[in-house]
Protein backbone atom coordinates (compact mmCIF):
# COMPACT_ATOMS: atom_id res chain seq x y z
CA UNK A 1 0.00 0.00 0.00
CA UNK A 2 1.21 3.54 -1.03
CA UNK A 3 0.04 5.06 2.55
CA UNK A 4 2.56 3.41 4.19
CA UNK A 5 5.68 4.65 2.63
CA UNK A 6 4.06 8.30 3.33
CA UNK A 7 5.27 10.75 6.07
CA UNK A 8 4.15 11.96 9.02
CA UNK A 9 1.73 14.84 8.36
CA UNK A 10 0.02 15.83 11.32
CA UNK A 11 2.74 16.67 14.51
CA UNK A 12 -0.15 16.49 16.90
CA UNK A 13 -3.60 16.32 17.77
CA UNK A 14 -5.81 18.18 21.00
CA UNK A 15 -8.71 16.20 22.20
CA UNK A 16 -10.43 16.97 24.61
CA UNK A 17 -8.01 18.14 27.76
CA UNK A 18 -5.71 16.11 25.80
CA UNK A 19 -2.68 17.13 23.37
CA UNK A 20 -0.93 14.22 21.60
CA UNK A 21 1.57 13.53 19.40
CA UNK A 22 0.71 11.75 16.96
CA UNK A 23 2.84 8.54 15.31
CA UNK A 24 2.12 7.76 11.87
CA UNK A 25 0.17 9.29 8.56
CA UNK A 26 -2.95 9.78 8.26
CA UNK A 27 -4.74 10.47 4.50
CA UNK A 28 -6.75 13.65 5.71
CA UNK A 29 -8.70 15.71 3.26
CA UNK A 30 -5.67 17.73 1.32
CA UNK A 31 -6.41 20.74 3.15
CA UNK A 32 -5.60 19.55 6.43
CA UNK A 33 -2.21 17.87 5.40
CA UNK A 34 0.34 19.86 6.88
CA UNK A 35 -0.56 21.26 9.82
CA UNK A 36 1.33 21.09 12.72
CA UNK A 37 -1.76 20.38 15.42
CA UNK A 38 -5.49 19.29 13.99
CA UNK A 39 -7.66 20.34 16.73
CA UNK A 40 -11.05 17.37 16.69
CA UNK A 41 -14.20 18.41 18.84
CA UNK A 42 -14.60 15.92 21.23
CA UNK A 43 -17.88 14.24 20.77
CA UNK A 44 -18.71 14.06 16.85
CA UNK A 45 -15.01 14.26 15.82
CA UNK A 46 -15.17 17.34 13.46
CA UNK A 47 -11.39 17.96 13.11
CA UNK A 48 -10.02 22.10 12.38
CA UNK A 49 -6.93 23.97 11.43
CA UNK A 50 -7.71 26.54 14.03
CA UNK A 51 -8.38 26.10 17.67
CA UNK A 52 -11.14 28.62 17.51
CA UNK A 53 -12.81 27.17 14.93
CA UNK A 54 -13.33 24.12 17.17
CA UNK A 55 -14.04 25.71 20.19
CA UNK A 56 -16.71 27.88 18.10
CA UNK A 57 -18.18 24.57 16.44
CA UNK A 58 -18.26 22.95 20.25
CA UNK A 59 -20.45 25.71 21.50
CA UNK A 60 -22.81 25.11 18.59
CA UNK A 61 -23.24 21.64 19.55
CA UNK A 62 -24.60 20.32 22.56
CA UNK A 63 -23.14 17.02 21.95
CA UNK A 64 -21.78 15.32 25.35
CA UNK A 65 -21.11 11.77 24.11
CA UNK A 66 -20.24 9.78 20.62
CA UNK A 67 -23.35 8.90 18.72
CA UNK A 68 -25.00 5.47 18.71
CA UNK A 69 -26.10 3.44 21.44
CA UNK A 70 -24.85 2.75 24.65
CA UNK A 71 -24.66 -0.51 25.21
CA UNK A 72 -22.15 -0.52 28.08
CA UNK A 73 -22.26 1.22 31.10
CA UNK A 74 -20.17 -0.04 34.63
CA UNK A 75 -18.74 3.16 37.04
CA UNK A 76 -17.37 5.71 34.58
CA UNK A 77 -16.88 3.61 32.13
CA UNK A 78 -19.06 3.62 29.04
CA UNK A 79 -19.64 1.80 25.68
CA UNK A 80 -21.39 3.18 22.05
CA UNK A 81 -22.27 0.99 19.24
CA UNK A 82 -21.66 3.30 16.08
CA UNK A 83 -23.00 2.22 12.86
CA UNK A 84 -20.89 3.52 10.07
CA UNK A 85 -23.79 3.72 7.89
CA UNK A 86 -25.72 6.05 9.81
CA UNK A 87 -23.17 8.31 11.00
CA UNK A 88 -20.99 7.75 8.37
CA UNK A 89 -18.94 11.03 9.25
CA UNK A 90 -18.40 10.72 12.88
CA UNK A 91 -16.71 7.35 11.67
CA UNK A 92 -14.79 8.55 8.99
CA UNK A 93 -13.30 10.56 11.39
CA UNK A 94 -12.78 8.25 13.91
CA UNK A 95 -10.90 6.51 11.04
CA UNK A 96 -8.68 9.43 10.37
CA UNK A 97 -7.88 10.23 13.80
CA UNK A 98 -6.89 6.63 14.54
CA UNK A 99 -4.65 6.40 11.77
CA UNK A 100 -2.59 8.56 13.18
CA UNK A 101 -1.57 5.53 15.51
CA UNK A 102 -1.74 3.11 13.15
CA UNK A 103 0.82 1.89 10.91
CA UNK A 104 0.71 -1.33 9.21
CA UNK A 105 -3.11 -1.50 9.10
CA UNK A 106 -5.35 -1.16 6.06
CA UNK A 107 -8.08 1.26 7.82
CA UNK A 108 -11.20 0.86 5.21
CA UNK A 109 -12.68 4.07 4.91
CA UNK A 110 -15.82 2.26 3.25
CA UNK A 111 -17.34 2.42 7.11
CA UNK A 112 -20.87 1.39 6.01
CA UNK A 113 -19.84 -2.11 6.32
CA UNK A 114 -18.32 -1.53 9.97
CA UNK A 115 -19.23 -1.19 13.44
CA UNK A 116 -17.58 0.54 15.42
CA UNK A 117 -17.04 -0.23 19.35
CA UNK A 118 -16.12 3.38 21.19
CA UNK A 119 -15.17 3.01 24.58
CA UNK A 120 -15.24 6.29 27.01
CA UNK A 121 -14.61 7.54 30.03
CA UNK A 122 -17.62 9.10 32.00
CA UNK A 123 -17.57 12.44 34.06
CA UNK A 124 -19.91 15.33 34.43
CA UNK A 125 -18.56 17.08 31.47
CA UNK A 126 -19.74 14.06 29.35
CA UNK A 127 -17.94 10.73 27.59
CA UNK A 128 -14.95 11.43 27.19
CA UNK A 129 -13.47 8.72 23.96
CA UNK A 130 -10.45 7.02 25.44
CA UNK A 131 -10.19 4.09 22.38
CA UNK A 132 -12.33 2.04 20.14
CA UNK A 133 -12.72 -1.37 17.96
CA UNK A 134 -13.56 -1.28 14.73
CA UNK A 135 -15.57 -4.69 13.47
CA UNK A 136 -17.53 -5.75 9.93
CA UNK A 137 -21.09 -6.09 10.25
CA UNK A 138 -20.53 -9.41 8.44
CA UNK A 139 -16.84 -11.14 7.92
CA UNK A 140 -16.83 -14.27 6.17
CA UNK A 141 -13.69 -14.83 7.57
CA UNK A 142 -15.12 -14.98 11.04
CA UNK A 143 -12.98 -11.73 12.29
CA UNK A 144 -14.29 -10.44 15.47
CA UNK A 145 -12.18 -7.10 15.79
CA UNK A 146 -11.15 -5.21 12.53
CA UNK A 147 -8.87 -2.45 14.33
CA UNK A 148 -7.98 -1.66 18.09
CA UNK A 149 -6.81 1.36 19.59
CA UNK A 150 -6.42 3.07 22.86
CA UNK A 151 -5.79 7.00 22.54
CA UNK A 152 -2.36 7.21 23.88
CA UNK A 153 -2.68 9.47 27.13
CA UNK A 154 -5.01 6.12 28.15
CA UNK A 155 -2.58 3.50 27.03
CA UNK A 156 -1.02 1.00 29.97
CA UNK A 157 -4.25 1.17 32.09
CA UNK A 158 -5.98 -1.92 31.21
CA UNK A 159 -8.15 -0.37 28.39
CA UNK A 160 -6.62 -2.91 25.44
CA UNK A 161 -7.55 -5.80 27.63
CA UNK A 162 -11.06 -4.27 27.97
CA UNK A 163 -11.68 -4.08 24.30
CA UNK A 164 -10.14 -7.37 23.05
CA UNK A 165 -12.01 -9.01 26.15
CA UNK A 166 -15.24 -7.40 24.94
CA UNK A 167 -14.90 -8.34 21.35
CA UNK A 168 -15.17 -11.74 22.51
CA UNK A 169 -17.92 -10.90 25.26
CA UNK A 170 -20.13 -10.32 21.74
CA UNK A 171 -18.69 -13.11 20.22
CA UNK A 172 -20.08 -15.08 23.23
CA UNK A 173 -24.02 -13.66 22.81
CA UNK A 174 -23.18 -14.55 18.54
CA UNK A 175 -22.88 -17.76 19.73
CA UNK A 176 -19.36 -18.39 17.58
CA UNK A 177 -15.75 -18.21 17.81
CA UNK A 178 -13.83 -14.72 16.63
CA UNK A 179 -10.48 -13.74 15.80
CA UNK A 180 -8.78 -10.65 15.47
CA UNK A 181 -7.83 -9.25 11.60
CA UNK A 182 -4.03 -9.29 11.23
CA UNK A 183 -1.44 -8.15 10.79
CA UNK A 184 -1.91 -7.29 14.50
CA UNK A 185 1.18 -4.76 15.70
CA UNK A 186 3.78 -5.62 18.53
CA UNK A 187 1.45 -4.00 21.01
CA UNK A 188 -1.66 -5.88 19.61
CA UNK A 189 0.24 -8.93 20.03
CA UNK A 190 1.40 -8.87 23.43
CA UNK A 191 -2.10 -7.85 24.33
CA UNK A 192 -3.80 -11.09 22.66
CA UNK A 193 -1.24 -13.36 24.01
CA UNK A 194 -1.49 -11.72 27.12
CA UNK A 195 -5.58 -11.93 26.69
CA UNK A 196 -6.18 -15.65 25.36
CA UNK A 197 -3.10 -16.79 28.11
CA UNK A 198 -5.53 -15.38 30.91
CA UNK A 199 -8.66 -17.23 29.51
CA UNK A 200 -7.37 -20.48 28.78
CA UNK A 201 -5.57 -20.46 32.25
CA UNK A 202 -8.90 -19.41 33.89
CA UNK A 203 -10.76 -22.01 32.49
CA UNK A 204 -7.92 -25.20 32.76
CA UNK A 205 -7.37 -24.36 36.44
CA UNK A 206 -10.79 -24.48 37.23
CA UNK A 207 -11.31 -27.82 34.94
CA UNK A 208 -10.94 -31.92 36.02
CA UNK A 209 -10.04 -34.10 33.61
CA UNK A 210 -8.93 -34.15 29.95
CA UNK A 211 -10.37 -31.23 27.89
CA UNK A 212 -10.38 -30.84 24.02
CA UNK A 213 -9.05 -28.22 22.49
CA UNK A 214 -12.20 -27.63 20.70
CA UNK A 215 -13.89 -27.19 23.87
CA UNK A 216 -11.31 -24.93 25.21
CA UNK A 217 -12.43 -23.13 21.88
CA UNK A 218 -15.83 -23.32 22.38
CA UNK A 219 -15.72 -22.21 26.27
CA UNK A 220 -13.68 -19.06 25.64
CA UNK A 221 -14.98 -18.08 21.47
CA UNK A 222 -11.31 -18.07 21.25
CA UNK A 223 -10.50 -19.66 17.52
CA UNK A 224 -8.91 -22.46 17.79
CA UNK A 225 -5.75 -22.26 15.95
CA UNK A 226 -5.50 -18.90 18.31
CA UNK A 227 -5.69 -21.20 21.21
CA UNK A 228 -2.71 -24.42 19.94
CA UNK A 229 -0.95 -21.13 19.32
CA UNK A 230 -1.58 -19.74 22.72
CA UNK A 231 -0.59 -23.47 24.39
CA UNK A 232 2.01 -23.43 22.69
CA UNK A 233 3.59 -20.79 23.59
CA UNK A 234 3.03 -21.48 26.62
CA UNK A 235 4.70 -24.62 25.70
CA UNK A 236 1.43 -26.69 27.46
CA UNK A 237 1.33 -28.85 24.45
CA UNK A 238 3.80 -32.00 24.73
CA UNK A 239 4.20 -34.88 22.65
CA UNK A 240 4.41 -38.13 24.73
CA UNK A 241 4.41 -41.26 23.16
CA UNK A 242 3.41 -40.00 20.02
CA UNK A 243 0.07 -38.07 20.61
CA UNK A 244 -0.12 -34.55 21.63
CA UNK A 245 -0.86 -34.10 25.01
CA UNK A 246 -2.05 -30.98 27.22
CA UNK A 247 -0.10 -30.43 30.35
CA UNK A 248 -0.55 -27.91 32.85
CA UNK A 249 -0.42 -28.31 36.61
CA UNK A 250 -1.39 -26.03 39.26
CA UNK A 251 2.20 -24.80 39.76
CA UNK A 252 2.61 -24.21 36.04
CA UNK A 253 -0.66 -22.63 35.46
CA UNK A 254 -0.04 -20.03 38.08
CA UNK A 255 3.78 -19.29 36.88
CA UNK A 256 2.10 -18.61 33.67
CA UNK A 257 -0.67 -16.72 34.82
CA UNK A 258 2.10 -14.29 36.56
CA UNK A 259 3.94 -14.04 33.53
CA UNK A 260 0.48 -13.20 31.43
CA UNK A 261 0.63 -9.69 32.91
CA UNK A 262 -2.63 -7.79 33.95
CA UNK A 263 -5.92 -8.83 33.64
CA UNK A 264 -6.88 -5.24 32.45
CA UNK A 265 -9.63 -3.41 33.31
CA UNK A 266 -12.65 -6.16 33.67
CA UNK A 267 -15.61 -6.58 31.67
CA UNK A 268 -18.52 -7.20 33.29
CA UNK A 269 -20.84 -9.18 31.39
CA UNK A 270 -24.10 -9.01 32.92
CA UNK A 271 -23.77 -5.12 32.21
CA UNK A 272 -23.72 -5.17 28.63
CA UNK A 273 -27.42 -4.90 26.82
CA UNK A 274 -26.90 -5.91 22.86
CA UNK A 275 -28.05 -7.99 20.21
CA UNK A 276 -26.24 -8.99 17.19
CA UNK A 277 -26.10 -7.04 13.72
CA UNK A 278 -28.34 -8.66 11.62
N1 LIG B 1 5.37 -0.77 26.43
C1 LIG B 1 5.43 -2.10 26.54
N2 LIG B 1 4.31 -2.88 26.60
C2 LIG B 1 3.13 -2.27 26.53
C3 LIG B 1 2.99 -0.87 26.44
C4 LIG B 1 4.20 -0.12 26.38
N3 LIG B 1 4.18 1.22 26.30
N4 LIG B 1 1.70 -0.57 26.40
C5 LIG B 1 1.02 -1.73 26.45
N5 LIG B 1 1.89 -2.76 26.54
C6 LIG B 1 1.58 -4.19 26.55
C7 LIG B 1 1.72 -4.81 27.88
O1 LIG B 1 2.09 -6.16 27.72
C8 LIG B 1 0.32 -4.69 28.40
O2 LIG B 1 0.00 -5.63 29.39
P1 LIG B 1 0.46 -5.38 30.94
O3 LIG B 1 0.17 -3.95 31.26
O4 LIG B 1 -0.34 -6.32 31.73
O5 LIG B 1 1.94 -5.68 30.94
C9 LIG B 1 -0.51 -4.98 27.17
O6 LIG B 1 0.22 -4.33 26.15
C10 LIG B 1 -1.94 -4.48 27.21
O7 LIG B 1 -2.00 -3.30 27.94
P2 LIG B 1 -3.39 -2.55 28.08
O8 LIG B 1 -3.18 -1.42 29.04
O9 LIG B 1 -4.49 -3.48 28.33
O10 LIG B 1 -3.56 -2.02 26.58
P3 LIG B 1 -3.55 -0.53 26.01
O11 LIG B 1 -4.75 0.21 26.50
O12 LIG B 1 -2.24 0.10 26.20
O13 LIG B 1 -3.84 -0.85 24.48
C11 LIG B 1 -3.19 -1.35 22.26
C12 LIG B 1 -3.12 -1.80 23.72
C13 LIG B 1 -2.52 -2.37 21.36
C14 LIG B 1 -4.66 -1.22 21.84
C15 LIG B 1 -2.48 0.04 22.18
O14 LIG B 1 -1.10 -0.15 22.40
C16 LIG B 1 -2.67 0.78 20.88
O15 LIG B 1 -3.70 1.38 20.66
N6 LIG B 1 -1.65 0.77 19.98
C17 LIG B 1 -1.71 1.48 18.73
C18 LIG B 1 -2.68 0.84 17.76
C19 LIG B 1 -2.37 -0.62 17.52
O16 LIG B 1 -1.22 -1.01 17.40
N7 LIG B 1 -3.42 -1.45 17.44
C20 LIG B 1 -3.30 -2.88 17.20
C21 LIG B 1 -3.16 -3.19 15.75
S1 LIG B 1 -4.72 -3.19 14.91
NA1 LIG C 1 -9.34 -1.89 9.76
Amino acid sequence: HEEFTKVKNVEQIELGRHLMDTWYFSPLPPEYKDCKVLYFAEFDLRFFKRRDEMLQHLRKSRLQHPPGDEFYRNGNVSMFEVDGKKERTFCQNLCYLAKLFLDHKTLYYDVDLFLFYVLCECDSRGAHVVGYFSKEKCSEEGYNLACILTLPPYQRKGYGKFLISMSYELSKIEGRVGTPERPLSDLGNVSYLGYWTRQLLDVLSDHQGSISIKELSERTCIRPDDVVRTLNELQLIQVQKGVHVLYAGPAIIARHLKMAGSAGLKVDPSKIVWTPYN
